[in-house]
């Protein structure tokens, strides 16, 4: 019998990925939060990378590099990293409403003025993006879609790899974290296999331990997996 959660939801065109988020509305949005979707959200976020190429240097004209978060959820993670290098441009994606409000208010309180955001699909942006343009990415506890009929949902697959490949520069760092056996083991091997990234580990220690400018987030600090935390730095060729 066919699993409706496996059926493509009407949203998904043709030309869009099968869907690798959950919901992307809860909870009401509380009022200061809603404030900020209507009056930050608009100056800072990215355009539509459906309707065309995005250039980086047009947000912001004199970064020295260009980072992207995929799925910052809250935007803990994002702000942190954010207001310790001013200098760069942080781009950041997420398609859950309410977690897009919450790095609206973290953004606002900071007064970071190097952050843009897309209230949506990574994976878009990433195709719309320059070859070689971002330096640093971060993929933290994405959606772990433990069902072995959900696997083709999670994020890290070879196309998408592939594309993050050609988005980053040779040197540039990539950083994968999850809670979930499983998913370390798919996504190192679909990292290695691409033949476009190296794993910087020399010892348990490198991957066990969360590196020194990790932020956790309260959802990291949900521990909704099945073991420690493990952190995959990971180089581009
Ligand atoms: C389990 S949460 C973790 C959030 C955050 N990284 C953290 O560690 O607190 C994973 C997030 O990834 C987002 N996500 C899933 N697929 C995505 C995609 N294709 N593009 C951007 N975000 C995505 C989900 O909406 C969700 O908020």
């Amino acid at each position: 019998m066919t699993d409706p959660s496996d059926q493509t939801p009407s949203t998904e065109g043709a030309h869009r990925p099968l869907r690798s988020y959950g919901r992307i509305k809860s909870r009401t949005i509380k009022p200061a939060q809603g404030a900020l979707l209507d009056t930050l959200l608009p100056r800072i976020a990215i355009p539509d990378p459906e309707l065309g190429p995005i250039n980086p240097q047009a947000l912001m004209p004199h970064a020295a590099e260009v980072w992207l978060e995929i799925g910052f959820g809250g935007g803990e993670h994002l702000a942190g990293q954010a207001a310790k290098r001013p200098d760069v441009l942080f781009l950041g994606a997420e398609p859950f409403l309410n977690g897009a409000a919450s790095a609206l208010r973290h953004l606002s309180e900071r007064n970071l003025a190097n952050v843009r955001l897309l209230v949506g699909d990574a994976r878009l942006l990433i195709n719309a993006l320059p070859k070689a343009s971002l330096s640093q990415v971060f993929i933290l506890f994405p959606d772990p879609w433990p069902k072995a009929r959900h696997h083709k949902r999670r994020l890290v697959q070879d196309d998408v790899v592939q594309e993050l490949a050609r988005a980053m520069r040779p040197g540039g760092r990539l950083r994968f974290a999850t809670d979930w056996a499983d998913y370390a083991d798919w996504a190192l091997e679909r990292f290695l296999r691409s033949e476009a990234f190296d794993w910087t580990a020399h010892c348990a220690d490198d991957w066990r331990r969360a590196p020194d400018d990790h932020v956790t987030t309260r959802y990291q600090e949900k521990k909704l997996g099945d073991i420690a935390p493990v952190y995959l730095d990971l180089v581009r060729r």
